[in-house]
């Protein structure tokens, strides 16, 4: 076997949990924990969402058959989603079920450690009463603060996706980042791999919230790391982008 795929192949190993003395960590050491989600910049005005209360709505989707009806959409209808819509997806990929304190807080999805290290941004297009712009979520006030509007949003999510071109024609596409740091400050080298399993437990509930409300999405794992990190604004060392998955009625 090829060197480098050998080398490869160990990232995926559990032996690099041997290799660390967990005394030095920065849990261990006392380093307070980094916080659940990443403050706002000063005048950035959070949007409260609807609160899971009024998720009743969207009851009644038998799990067997949204499990079994789940399947990657390449295309979606050209309708917008309601607010109510968003605020459930966001709830069932990243919400709070219980803040422990600042720097640990039970979600609607497994992390190792309680870690979630991620942060959830939506690209908007067509969300009714929701202009157009990148914005992210704040799971510990169930709300969204605008971070920047883009022109050209279609154009750059076209490049960025590497001409994958049903992404940038969906209403909305959730982008995942991750917070290396939040991860690292308990399991340092081992935070890596850890990380890499736990996005997969968000995109899973995507797909499965998208079924009772007549939506779909599709996972994307290829794309350009510097263009979609330009047009998150994300500095590309302490948060990038891992993960996306456009989404739209079907
Ligand atoms: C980690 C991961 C990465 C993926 N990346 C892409 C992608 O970049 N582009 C794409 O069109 N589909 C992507 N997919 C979707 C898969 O192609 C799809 O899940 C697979 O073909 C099985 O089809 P199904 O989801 O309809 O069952 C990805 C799926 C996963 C889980």
């Amino acid at each position: 076997m090829r060197e480098e795929l050998k080398r490869y192949r160990e990232f995926l190993k559990d032996d690099v949990r041997l290799k660390i003395d967990f005394s030095t960590t920065d849990q261990n050491r006392r380093v307070p924990p980094p916080p659940v989600q990443k403050p706002i910049r000063q005048g950035q005005t959070p949007i409260l969402l609807p609160t899971p209360e009024t998720f009743d709505m969207f009851r009644g989707t038998d799990l067997i058959d949204a499990i079994t009806g789940r399947f990657s959409h390449r295309s979606f209808l050209n309708s917008p989603l309601t607010v109510e819509e968003v605020s459930f997806l966001l709830w069932s990929t990243q919400g709070i079920r219980q803040a422990v304190n600042p720097g640990c807080a039970f979600r609607t999805v497994p992390s190792a450690g309680c870690r979630h290290a991620f942060e959830t941004y939506l690209l908007i297009r067509q969300v009714d009463a929701l202009s157009e712009g990148v914005y992210r979520y704040l799971p510990l006030d169930h709300a969204l603060v605008l971070e920047h509007r883009v022109t050209e949003m279609t154009r750059l999510l076209d490049q960025a996706t590497l001409a994958q071109s049903f992404v940038g024609s969906a209403p909305v596409v959730f982008v995942w980042t991750v917070v290396p740091y939040r991860m690292e400050w308990r399991y340092d080298i081992a935070a890596h791999r850890v990380i890499a399993i736990d996005v997969g437990h968000v995109c899973q509930n995507l797909y499965l919230a998208c079924e009772a409300i007549s939506c779909g999405t599709c996972a994307i794992a290829a794309y350009h790391q510097s263009k979609m990190d330009s047009l998150l604004k994300v500095d590309g060392d302490d948060e990038y982008t891992l993960y996306l998955a456009p989404v739209g009625k079907v």
